[in-house]
């Protein structure tokens, strides 16, 4: 296996989960590329690709939408995997439909929804006002969903 994983985070919970995959992979199967440094990557190089990225007010990273528009023709030639990062309980479901484009889910071999972390010590003055006013949350709430994580690298891998 020669992974190349895209993601955004905004964070660093998509980071750690990017990191979990990477330990299962094992290092030298897969590499990682956070979008917010840009992309310059060789696709053609890697046989399998993982999208992913977290929800903020119902929407994925515009970058991972901009990335999935622009190198769809080479992602519906990889072994693909998309997955978002969410706290989002009642339908989460409808959040990952919302973020990725229709012929990539079709075509993806693994698609995962791994939860999330909200992180008050990381987030400014809105953002907790936003997330206490919508969650009623206050503190900081772990949620990654490892079996999710686990139950995509066996799927993309198998
Ligand atoms: C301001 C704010 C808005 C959010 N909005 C949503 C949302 O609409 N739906 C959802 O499922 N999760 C939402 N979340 C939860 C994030 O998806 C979750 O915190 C995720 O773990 C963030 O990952 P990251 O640190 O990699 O960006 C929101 C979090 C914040 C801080």
């Amino acid at each position: 296996m020669n992974a190349l994983i895209v993601y955004m985070s905004h964070h660093g919970t998509t980071e750690k989960v990017v990191t979990t995959l990477k330990r299962q992979f094992g290092y030298n199967n897969a590499a990682s590329i956070n979008l917010k440094d840009g992309f310059n990557a060789d696709l053609s190089i890697y046989d399998t690709v993982i999208v992913g990225g977290s929800i903020h007010a119902g929407r994925i990273q515009k970058g991972i939408r901009i990335f999935c528009n622009q190198y769809s023709e080479e992602l519906l030639n990889k072994r693909l995997g998309l997955f978002i990062c969410h706290m989002d309980q009642e339908d989460p479901e409808k959040e990952f439909e919302d973020a990725f484009p229709e012929e990539l889910k079709n075509h993806a071999l693994a698609k995962g929804l791994f939860g999330g972390e909200f992180l008050f010590e990381k987030m400014n003055f809105f953002e907790k006002l936003i997330v206490k006013k919508i969650t009623g949350e206050t503190k900081t709430v772990k949620r990654i969903n490892h079996q999710a994580i686990n139950q995509f690298a066996v799927e993309i891998t198998d």
